[in-house]
């Protein structure tokens, strides 16, 4: 049985043809607001129901309730807060219009304006990212933010150009698909990377125990030195191709920004893949973590407060290479001491490839060093 959507029902915004033909002839009678690639993508997260059971951009008081207790006003775990942002010069509209809302000239939803409200950028920072420190990625764009946000509810006029469409999947389509596989069970696996072995270990290790593996990874801007989409998209299917079983294993991705905020995103992410149809989840160490800022099981540990989220966490310990056990293992099945372990570190991997190195095999599977080789500049230039 696939996972009941996030509150009960599969959220779909999208504007009928009818109602598109519309709006758009009369498009310049209504306020505009452009909006940045990390709301579109919001936007389109929120009109496929990847959000559900959010209709739209949160309201004060389900913003308030989001930083406060990572739970809508209705009890219902939401751990990261949806928002529209827009700066005073860009407020030329009230409560109850409806306004177009654009990415680049194209007119992407219209949204109906419930609510306009101020809010505190530190308080939205410690309490999401557990730091105003402005080094951290999230913090930095909160603080870029603009000094209202708007709530409401939206529907999708247009959908936005994706160089993906082909290995995008909307969770309509991930429950129809697990349904056609005979899927009961099916864990989902979040990633922002191109897969090393202690990835491939997670995933195969949580497979065991259930019906079909879900490898979700996350397309959208990135911060500097991460992986380009099309190196993780590429690297995935070499490693698909060579290494996973046809029956039991899907990739698709999701259109999402980071916000590397550790054990918060991990219940975010965990309510998206539950939103596809999982009914599991990996969490592994450091979970959406960045730098320093999250101890590494915290993304973990968070779990405890949502006993009533409907998707089951698996939780692992660090996976790392061990010379003595010659095997790929984790603290709680390798009795031997630090020196003789070799941690999985993206920096160190990534240090390797700049440097021309090739990354041993028991780091990363040659086919997969390969196709990321093919690229010319694999990485985020930021
Ligand atoms: S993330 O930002 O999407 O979490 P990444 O793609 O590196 O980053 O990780 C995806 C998942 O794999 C996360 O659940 C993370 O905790 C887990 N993970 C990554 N490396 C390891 C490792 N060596 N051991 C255990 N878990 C890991």
């Amino acid at each position: 049985m696939v996972s009941k959507p996030h509150g009960g029902r599969l959220v779909r915004k999208l504007s009928s043809e009818k109602t598109k033909e519309r709006i758009l002839d009369e498009k310049d009678e209504y306020p505009k607001v452009q909006i940045r690639e990390g709301i579109a993508v919001d936007l389109e997260n929120i009109a496929h129901g990847v959000y559900s059971p959010l209709e739209g951009f949160l309201r004060e008081e389900e913003f308030q309730s989001v930083l406060d207790t990572m739970r809508l006003p209705n009890d219902l775990p939401w751990s990261i807060p949806i928002v529209l942002d827009v700066s005073e010069k860009d407020l030329n509209f009230s409560v109850d219009d409806t306004i177009l809302l654009f990415y680049k000239d194209i007119p992407i939803a219209e949204m109906h304006v419930d609510d306009i409200y101020k809010y505190n950028k530190k308080e939205f920072a410690q309490k999401v990212f557990k730091t105003t420190d402005i080094n951290h990625p999230g913090v930095a764009k909160v603080m870029n933010m603009g000094d209202y946000l708007i709530g409401g509810e939206i529907y999708l006029l247009n959908e936005l150009p994706n160089p993906f469409e082909k290995y995008t999947l909307r969770p309509i389509e991930t429950r129809i698909l697990f349904k056609e596989r005979k899927f009961e069970t099916i864990v989902a696996f979040q990633t922002r990377n191109v897969p090393h072995l202690g990835h491939e270990y997670l995933q195969k290790s949580a497979l065991t125990f259930v019906d079909g593996l879900f490898i979700n990874p996350v397309l959208g801007k990135k911060k500097k030195g991460d992986y380009k989409d099309e190196v993780i998209l590429k690297a995935y299917e070499t490693l698909f191709k060579h290494y996973y079983p046809k029956d039991s294993a899907v990739l698709a991705t999701v259109r999402y920004e980071m916000r590397y905020a550790g054990p918060r995103e991990a219940v975010h992410h965990a309510i998206m893949r539950k939103n596809f149809g999982c009914t599991h989840f990996i969490v592994g160490r450091d979970h959406a973590g960045v730098g320093n800022y999250y101890g590494p099981y915290e993304a973990q540990e968070i779990f405890k407060n949502f006993p009533d989220l409907g998707i089951t966490p698996m939780f692992f310990k660090e996976f790392f290479y061990c010379k003595k056990c010659k095997g790929i293992v984790n603290e709680r099945i390798c009795p031997h001491p630090m020196e003789d372990r070799e941690y999985f570190s993206g920096t160190k991997i990534r240090n390797m490839i700049v440097n021309g190195e090739i990354p041993p095999e028991y780091f990363m599977r040659k086919e997969v060093y390969e196709t990321i080789m093919s690229f010319e500049n694999p990485f985020v230039d930021g």
